[in-house]
């Protein structure tokens, strides 16, 4: 039974992953985009940047099934906050209402983890988002891991990838390859927190 419940926190890390891989696709000029259920078709399961979020999908699928009244746009949604939950992070408000899209997203989006802070400005802004969004959103990396067969790096990014909590902020910038690997972004993080926090 525990070996279960561990089973499903590690790969509750997609789930969290697979929202904002989703939510992150949104054009606010356009307004394409964004997390309608489109990421479930193979189209978008394909891109460079979802790989390995065909696990999260797969898994889901059963208990989908079981609530055939919520969309998948909901539904995957809903599984990300309670992701967070289980993992020890906030109660997040869920606001149901979502419709399903058939067009996915084009691809190239998603930010990249070998470009800079211009690149990563570039694409939270199409977003909407700002600064302050990107510093936030990147401690999502408090959970899961990189694997070197999906997106050539390797390793979590805090010593606990199975809790939510403040770590991927507060750690050591540079101490394992994976903190290289994200050095762009993380960078950028601790650059606007102490902006933001002077
Ligand atoms: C700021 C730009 C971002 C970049 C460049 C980026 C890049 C990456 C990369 C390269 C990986 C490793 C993929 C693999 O090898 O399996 C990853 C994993 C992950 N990302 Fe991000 N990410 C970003 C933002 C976010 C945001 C906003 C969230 C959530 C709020 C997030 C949540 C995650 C999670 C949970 C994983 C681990 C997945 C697993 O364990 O399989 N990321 N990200």
């Amino acid at each position: 039974m525990i070996c279960l419940h561990l089973f499903f926190i590690i790969k509750l890390n997609k789930c969290v992953r697979g929202r904002w891989h989703s939510a992150g696709t949104f054009d606010v000029e356009t307004k394409t985009g964004g997390p309608f259920g489109t990421i479930r078709h193979g189209d978008e399961l394909a891109h460079e940047a979802n790989s390995g979020l065909d696990i999260a999908v797969g898994l889901l699928e059963p208990i989908k099934a079981q609530f055939p009244i919520l969309t998948y746009a909901d539904f995957y949604q809903l599984a990300g906050v309670v992701a967070v939950e289980i993992t020890g992070g906030p109660e997040i408000p869920f606001h149901p209402g979502r419709p399903d899209k058939s067009e996915p997203p084009p691809e190239g989006r998603l930010p990249q983890a070998t470009q800079g802070p211009a690149h990563l400005r570039d694409v939270f802004y199409r977003m909407g988002l700002c600064d302050k969004d990107i510093v936030a959103l990147s401690g999502g990396h408090t959970l899961g891991r990189c694997h070197k067969e999906r997106s050539g790096f390797e390793g979590p990014w805090t010593s606990n990838p199975l809790i939510f909590d403040n770590s991927y902020f507060r750690q050591d910038l540079l101490s394992t390859e994976a903190h290289n690997a994200m050095h762009n972004q993380k960078q950028l993080a601790y650059a606007f927190s102490s902006i933001h926090s002077n």
